[in-house]
């Protein structure tokens, strides 16, 4: 765990260790000692503005980032208009990649009117050689990329940097370290991320994740632990465990444990009061793990089982390793052992190849489960996966049809699995003050709805009894019951 260091002790004129963290603490001083003149010279400290794109992976990336900059001495700003901008990218999709391209156009212009800001870009973007390319050649204005893979390594990469008025660039391909006990500034108090694993190994054919993220790599169950404790000594009441794949951690370890064991191991955990995670492949759902959560007062009524599609065919060309009915029999299994349990996917429609009766097969999956919410996302072709080079591309209009009839039965049934919790009286996790009804606070329950109800800031980060009065399709209206 982090502990507070003492940064002025450390000795900035001497030579670099080469041992981390230790290393990076020593460049966190020398940031330090830049950013006290930047304040001596402007009367201020300066800002820095991180704005991350993706996944909960990527936010908790940038937890790690904004960590880093506290203890180098900025302040943290609330837009672009700010000392440093860091742009933490996403590209599982096209269109994520787009607002990245979309907004340094904008962060250009404010750079030619403020010369001294500095601009950084790093996340799973930068693993793409050709993003990079562009990068040097059309946006010259921006000072530091770096991957994902060395982002612990953020200070160093700074403080080197600033000593040069060039691009640095920075990228891995790979790595199997993991660095641990560097500085996080959560964004929430109660509630937080913790990775368990980093990287993935399946190779969906469709996904680019693993070409950007690496290897599989778990961090040992001890390091996640202590870290738990840490964070239910300051106060967070929710963890969120994150990994691609989930249900393969522990695995590759020198001393291997299955996720199922893990959880057990944290649930006895005292002051955390719920556990999720994030995300469970079908493949390797076992049944330890149905029946861990069915035990646990600790984890939430709440699954994300992935499908991406309900045509065997496709799942076969999509590389996922089950079948439509071992899909539909695990969810029959999980129903069984958690009744109570909200169900939640992810769907791609228009995969090359795709024909009307594979797309059915796709709906038909939706009305057997009944998920609570769904992702539905249009296939997006990216460089380099074994997908992109697939004949049979689904024609636009085609793809466009598709989606809209799924989204359609998609957002009906969660709305009839919703309305049938209204009346009861659950748990609520409050979260933040209504920001458009400041007399409200919104929640969430252990199966992840959302619950808006009259209460005070005081609330937040507490768990509250509340009535599930009105049910407004995908969230609620109650009030804290007696
Ligand atoms: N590791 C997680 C998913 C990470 S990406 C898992 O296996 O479930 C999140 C979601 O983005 C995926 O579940 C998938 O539905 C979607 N996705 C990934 N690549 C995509 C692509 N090329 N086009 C459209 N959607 C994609
Ligand atoms: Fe992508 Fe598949 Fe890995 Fe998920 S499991 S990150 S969809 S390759
Ligand atoms: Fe995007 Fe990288 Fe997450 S590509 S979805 S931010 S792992």
């Amino acid at each position: 765990m982090y502990n507070e260091i003492d940064l002025d002790r450390i000795d900035i004129n001497a030579k670099p260790p080469i041992e981390e963290p230790d290393r990076q603490y020593y460049y966190m001083a020398k940031c330090r000692e830049w950013v006290r003149k930047f304040e001596w010279e402007n009367g201020r400290k300066p800002t820095a503005f991180t704005q991350t794109f993706g996944c909960q992976m990527n936010a908790r990336d940038s937890e790690k980032l904004a960590g880093i900059l506290k203890s180098i001495g900025y302040c943290q700003a609330k837009d672009e208009e700010a000392d440093f901008v860091i742009y933490n990218t996403c590209t599982v999709r096209e269109n994520a990649n787009n607002k990245v391209w979309g907004r340094l156009g904008y962060l250009n212009a404010y750079k030619k009117r403020h010369p001294h800001m500095k601009i950084a870009l790093c996340g799973c973007m930068m693993q793409e050689a050709e993003v990079v390319e562009k990068i040097k050649k059309s946006y010259p204005f921006v000072d530091l990329v770096f991957g994902t893979h060395n982002i612990y390594k953020f200070a160093e990469l700074f403080a080197d940097s600033l000593a040069q008025e060039r691009i640095l660039v920075d990228i891995w391909k790979d790595t199997d370290k993991i660095v641990e006990e560097l500085p996080v500034e959560r964004k929430y108090g109660f509630k937080s991320g913790v990775n368990i694993m980093f990287g993935c190994n399946n190779f969906c054919s469709y996904c680019i994740v693993p070409y950007v993220r690496g290897r599989e790599r778990s961090r040992k169950p001890e390091d996640i632990i202590a870290e738990i404790k840490g964070l239910a000594a300051d106060g967070v009441v929710e963890i969120m465990l994150l990994g691609q794949n989930v249900n393969s951690y522990g695995k590759n370890l020198k001393e291997p444990i299955t996720f199922a064991e893990l959880l057990k191991r944290i649930q006895d955990i005292e002051g955390i009061e719920r556990i999720r995670f994030m995300t469970s492949h079908p493949k390797d759902l076992s049944g330890e793990l149905v029946e861990a959560m069915g035990k646990s007062k600790k984890i939430c009524r709440h699954l994300h089982l992935p499908l991406q599609s309900g045509s065997s065919r496709i799942l076969k060309a999509m590389n996922r390793h089950y079948d439509k009915e071992q899909y539909l029999s695990l969810v029959e299994k999980i129903r069984k052992a958690v009744p109570d349990i909200a169900l939640t996917t992810d769907i791609i429609v228009g995969f090359p190849g795709e024909t009307e009766e594979d797309f059915l097969e796709t709906m038909d999956v939706v009305e057997q489960v009944g998920y609570e919410s769904a992702f539905t996302f249009i296939y997006s072709k990216r460089t380099g996966t074994p997908a992109a080079s697939m004949e049979d591309q689904v024609p636009e209009d085609v793809v466009k049809d598709r989606f809209d009839r799924l989204l359609k039965r998609v957002q009906a049934i969660a709305a009839i699995k919703a309305e049938k919790r209204t009346g009861s009286i659950e748990p609520v996790l409050v979260e933040e003050v209504n920001e458009q009804d400041k007399t409200l606070v919104t929640g969430r329950l252990s199966s992840n709805f959302v619950v808006h109800f009259p209460g005070t800031e005081e609330m937040i980060g507490k768990i509250v009894n509340v009535e599930l009065k009105e049910c407004k399709g995908f969230y609620f209206y109650g009030e804290a019951a007696k």
